[in-house]
């Protein structure tokens, strides 16, 4: 069994759905509402596990009832949580998710996520020096993703960096990490206008743009290679990257070629968005195997 760290966000999703997004000033009628545990770091955590995955989360909650059930959520999903700490007199992260017209919109407010700092990390050091792969994302502090990223260099230990939502790199970040997967959008905010052909040759293997449900980009050391998408009736596409994410992380882990590990969690991901919720449709490694 492979191991994997995830540092990031513990959140509550609290999803409405509704018909269509409101105009700026506009108030419409919703159609439901459902509190639903989420978060970046803590759905890659969940997805991974449900892959076959010994987990290690390592993150922030508030000393509020929504810290609670995260955190017997991710204990539910068979994720260890020694390194989820409560943080006193702040909120637990929340993420603010609309779902209309087929597509969500999603305001983070990052609470107790802000606090899992580099001194933070420096309390589960003992735990990423025995991981296969480290995953983060921007969820907590840049210099958190800065830190870590140091860290994994300084060890040779392998990390996967999602930069979602969209913010810039240092170029010793994206030097340091094995892996970073934006999706076209993160892209654009890393690398600019620079001719994406030229970027994806610069960093073979190991830039890996995501771009729904037209497939995966990455260039493999001799040529570009997109590997498609598997197409399904998507219910709710929350928390599709981070499912790709940790299947990725998982297959690499456990020594898939880069083709083949996209390929199963493109896999995992185009499962994850049959069902409600970011973690609702995630799948176990079972339903992945016997649905490739
Ligand atoms: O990637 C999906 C996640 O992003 C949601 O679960 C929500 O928490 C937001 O942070």
């Amino acid at each position: 069994m492979v191991k994997i760290a995830v540092i990031g966000s513990v959140s509550m999703d609290l999803v409405v759905t509704a018909s269509k997004r409101p105009l700026a000033g506009e108030t419409l009628i919703g159609e439901s509402f459902h509190t639903v545990p989420g978060g970046k770091g803590a759905n890659q955590a969940v997805a991974a596990s449900r892959l076959g995955a010994d987990v290690e989360m390592i993150g922030r909650v508030g000393d509020d009832a929504f810290g609670t059930e995260i955190v017997d959520n991710l204990k539910k999903n068979g994720v260890s949580v020694t390194n989820v700490e409560p943080v006193t007199h702040c909120a637990s992260g929340t993420a603010h998710i609309t779902l209309a017209e087929g597509d969500n919109s999603i305001i983070v407010v990052k609470g107790a996520n802000d606090e899992v700092t580099p001194d933070f990390i420096k309390g589960a050091e003992d735990v990423l020096k025995q991981a296969d792969m480290i995953l983060i994302q921007h969820e907590t502090p840049a210099d958190t993703v800065e830190y870590v990223a140091e860290f994994c260099h300084r060890f040779g230990k392998k990390l996967l960096l999602n930069p979602a939502p969209a913010r810039e790199l240092s170029r010793e970040v994206i030097e340091y990490a094995s892996f970073i997967t934006p999706n076209e959008h993160e892209y654009a905010v890393l690398f600019g206008d620079q001719n994406r052909s030229d970027v994806l040759a610069q960093y073979p293997n190991k830039l890996i743009i995501t771009e729904g449900k037209n497939g995966v980009r990455y260039h493999n050391g001799t040529s570009e290679v997109v590997v498609p998408a598997y197409v399904v009736e998507a219910v709710d596409t929350t928390g599709a990257g981070d499912t790709f994410n940790a299947a990725f992380a998982v297959a690499v882990a456990e020594g898939k070629e880069i083709s083949e590990a996209i390929k199963f969690a493109n896999r995992a991901a185009s499962l994850s968005i049959t069902k409600f919720g970011a973690q609702g449709g995630m799948p176990t490694r079972v339903q992945v195997e016997g649905s490739l």
